[in-house]
């Protein structure tokens, strides 16, 4: 593990924009706060657009290109492949995506700080379902293995734990596999979206061993919020300070009647490192602060 004992870094989670279903004034909140507060990395987990059509991945396009001038990630969702038009789907469904978005389906972030992996768990032959490979779960773990940075973050669209019995459906297939090899393969925090509810949880190995840290996010922009959920991003402080980690976790929810986004919930995390700087247990995530 490189880089010095001391770092700080700051990670914006968006998720599940929609474009074709955004609010002007939530987008202009959400540009006018990333601009004034630009953060040392933006990361969306996906459903940029409602149908993966042409005008919306344009208006997701400016709104990306509005954004301030740090690395971004993105990853696509499921409502990022054609649903109706079922020969585009079949044949090239990632076309709008690739040109307007990224060529790269599954990015990843390095630095000397942190490792970000996106794991893309989408399909052509599935409507909205998500789904890991046995591949893709041990290409991630031996990938996060040999990175090794203070902090790992794998991004998945879709959810990899629920905490209502309604999402368990919802939860990308192979999630358990996929937990126990990535935790014990040093993940530090899971990020996702799809389901529309943001909830930050500990997850654990199915033998407990080990624990991390699970964080999902709300729609950013779209006006499709779910039983009256406020639109929402996440704001992730990472730091280490010697063998000591500590990863804070604001949610910032639209705010109506201000028109700006105002911090709604925070979640702290904290770890430690042994000298042989291997991960003791994982993860602690103290009972949530409401602001
Ligand atoms: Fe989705």
């Amino acid at each position: 593990m490189s880089g010095s004992m001391r770092m700080r870094m700051r990670i914006a989670h968006l998720s599940d924009p929609h474009f074709g279903t955004v609010v002007p004034a939530v987008r202009d909140a959400l540009l006018g706060e990333l601009q004034t507060h630009p953060p040392d990395l933006i990361l969306i987990t996906g459903d940029i657009t409602q149908r993966a059509r042409r005008d919306q991945f344009v208006e997701a396009r400016s709104f990306l290109d509005a954004l301030p001038r740090v690395p971004r990630l993105c990853l696509p969702g499921n409502h990022d492949l054609p649903l109706f038009d079922v020969i585009t789907r079949m044949v090239k469904p990632y076309d709008h995506y690739c040109w307007y978005i990224s060529q790269e389906l599954q990015p990843e972030f390095v630095d000397e700080r942190v490792a970000v992996l996106c794991v893309d768990a989408t399909s052509r032959l599935r409507h909205k379902d998500g789904a890991l490979t046995p591949s893709q779960i041990e290409r991630t773990a031996e990938r996060l293995a040999e990175l090794d940075r203070p902090f790992s973050i794998v991004a998945t669209h879709q959810p990899l734990a629920a905490v209502v019995n309604t999402d368990v459906r919802n939860v990308a297939r192979g999630a358990g596999q996929a937990l126990d090899r990535w935790i014990a393969a040093g993940a530090d925090l899971f990020v996702g979206g799809h389901i529309h509810l943001p909830y930050c949880i500990e997850v654990h190995m199915t033998d407990r061993r080990q624990s991390s840290v699970l964080l999902q996010a709300g729609t950013c922009l779209s006006r499709r919020i779910r039983n009256g959920i406020q639109n929402s991003y996440n704001l992730v402080t990472l730091q280490r300070d010697g063998t000591e980690r500590r990863m804070a976790i604001e949610r910032r929810d639209y705010d109506a009647a201000s028109g700006r986004f105002v911090l709604a919930l925070q979640h702290e995390a904290t770890s430690l490192m042994n000298r042989q700087r291997t991960r003791l247990n994982g993860w602690r995530l103290a009972p949530q602060i409401a602001v």
